[in-house]
Order: structure tokens, then sequence, then C-alpha cells
């Protein structure tokens, strides 16, 4: 917030990339030259780096609002090259970052803040940012629309709860800065998006809106398989080899499982009870939502292989050890246990 009548308002630099349709925000303090970016993207760091340069910026902050999926981010290149301080909301729970913010917490810009409002619901760890009137929403509020809820652990009545009872409550005027728009619209305001956003404008229930979102027939971003590996490592040193997100069968599996290598695991990630009516032989039974718990256990592993029925579970547990800062992780996605049966490898029981 400006603090005296005659300080200026913080200055607002939108910023486009074309290919992903993704906004980048430069905020500057005019008074002190003090800034931060919001969301930059990999391929547009040298035009970024000139803007910094030209108007003579101290950049403080670089902000990523989620781990994005459709994008890499250049805040690891930024740093290296400004000093700034990468922040990521706490619950990201990324390595390589410099301040995991929490909800409530400021930044200090010049005479301005930066306040981190948590708003889960498009990924667990989406964060908006309020400063001065301006709200950047990353993906969680977009203009007329919303971030989308089923990947990277999105969840349509988690993000109502965000959107209706945190960004809803800030005053009318608040301007809406989002991370994407793919209408040529560039901003707009909660008062606007209170009462025209059709998927939960006009006091849309909860419910509708759940139903609206798990109905959604959505392609994956084209850039999944790099962007979000990479951007848990802060778009620095990624190597795509690395990892493998897409693409992946159960016959790519059973080639590997044929000459398992040492120190490698093959981890099933279903419920007991599925594991127990049949798995890949010498896979291990780490279920959904306890592989954190068994983290020591599958760091001692040079290499993971990750399946379940569909594909969706593995590639939830995949983006949670991304984020934890494993590498060499494979994901089956698409495929999992019924076409290692249909193909008659063999199961153990
Ligand atoms: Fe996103």
């Amino acid at each position: 917030m400006s603090i005296s009548g005659t300080q200026p308002s913080l200055m607002v630099k939108q910023l486009y990339d074309r290919e992903s349709c993704t906004y980048s925000y430069l905020l500057i303090d005019p008074s002190t030259g003090e800034a931060a970016i919001i969301d930059p993207v990999r391929e547009l760091f040298e035009r970024d780096m000139r803007l910094i340069n030209e108007l003579g910026l101290e950049l403080l902050y670089t902000i990523e609002t989620h781990a994005h999926a459709d994008h890499v981010t250049s805040s690891g290149k930024i740093r290296q090259n400004t000093g700034a301080r990468i922040v990521f909301g706490e619950a990201s729970g990324i390595h390589a970052i410099d301040v995991a913010i929490k909800d409530g917490e400021s930044l200090p810009l010049g005479h301005f803040s930066i306040r981190a409002i948590a708003t889960p619901g498009h990924t667990s760890a989406c964060t908006s940012f309020f400063a001065d009137g301006r709200l950047f929403t990353g993906d969680t509020l977009l203009i007329r629309g919303c971030g989308r809820t089923d990947f990277q652990e999105g969840d349509p009545e988690t993000l109502f709860d965000s959107i209706t009872q945190k960004l809803f409550t800030l005053a009318d005027e608040t301007i809406i800065y989002p991370a994407h728009d793919y209408n040529g619209q560039t901003s707009s305001s909660i008062g606007e998006e209170k009462r025209w956003n059709p998927r939960l404008g006009n006091s849309r229930s909860k419910q509708s809106f759940v139903d609206l979102m798990n109905n959604l027939v959505l392609d994956m971003p084209k850039k999944i398989n790099e962007a979000v590996p990479a951007n848990t490592s802060v778009g620095v040193n990624f190597d795509p080899k690395r990892y493998l997100w897409h693409d992946f069968t159960m016959d790519n599996l059973h080639q590997v499982w044929q000459e398992l290598p040492d120190k490698s695991l093959i981890m099933d990630n279903r419920t007991p009870e599925e594991f127990t009516k049949g798995h890949v032989p010498g896979s291990l039974n780490i279920p959904l939502g306890t592989e954190n718990d068994n983290i020591d256990r599958i760091n001692g592993y040079d290499t993971v292989y990750i399946y379940c029925r569909s594909g969706r579970r593995a590639q939830t547990t995949f983006t949670n050890l991304s984020f934890q800062g494993m590498e060499h992780l494979h994901c089956v996605s698409h495929t999992g246990m019924p076409d290692w049966i249909k193909a008659g490898y063999e199961v153990e029981t």
C-alpha cells in the first residue's frame, strides 16, 4: 500500500508470452527503483532482463504463483543474473527457492508491500499476491474463468473456497491480473468477476461449480512433460532425459522389469487391496498419499518407476516426488496394471 498521499502508485508492466498466452508482471516502486517480477517465462528471459536493465531496476524478487504446467520459468536464471530472491508459496515444498511464503505474509518492495494469499485449488500450492490495489491471481482466478483442477493436486471444492472466501472478499475495485488469457483480455476486477464470471460468479453454488469442473474435458498442456519437473527446480539445470512423464507404457516397464538395474524401484501406488489382487512382480506398494512418509525409503533408490491402474495416481505421485527434488523418476501414464495383465506378463499376487 502506498503510505502517503503524494506517493506515486505501484507501477505494473504487463508482459506477454505469445506461445503459452502467459502474462508476466513487473512490479516497480517508481520512487526507489525496486522491483519484483511475477511468473517470468524462460524463453523471454532476454526481453525481461533488457527491460529491467533499461529501467535501471533493482530486482528484489522473482515470484511464482505456482508450478506451471504450460511453460518453464526463468526464475532460476533471473536469480543467477540479478540476485533476486525466488518466492514460492510455502505449500509447494519446492527446493531451491529462497522464500517459502506463508498465507498473509508480506514482502517489502520500496514503499509498498506484496502480500501472499494462499489460494489452493488449481494446484495445492497456488498463491495469489496483492499489492497496492492489484491482485495477481496466477491461474486461480482468470478473466471470466478459472484454472483447471484435473491435475497437479487440483481440487474444485478447494478452488471454490479460495476464490469465494478469500479473493471475493477483497474490495470490488481491486484490479485482477491473471497469469493467462486466451482471448486478448488483459485485466479485470473483483467486482466484475463476482458478477460476470460464468463459472462461479453471480453467487453460483459450490456444487454446481464442482460439477462443472469435474465435467470439463481438456487436453493436457503441450509442455507438461517438461514444465512441471523443470519448474520444481526453478527452471535451471533441467535435463529432460532425467524425467519421463508421458509415453512411458506398461510395455516399456516390462522391458525395464526384465533386467531391472540395481538400485531401481518399481513402485505401485494403488491401494493395498488392488495391489494384493495382482501386481508387477518385485514391485513395492506405496499407496498414493503415503509417498511422503516413505520418502527415505524411496530416496534409497537411484531410479524409480511408478505405475497405478490408469496413470492418474502415478502422475500425482510423480509430481509430488518431483516437488521434493527427486530425480530419475519414470511415470507410466495413460495406462497401468490392467494393460500389464492383458499383455500376458507375469503377475504376482
Ligand atoms: Fe497453471
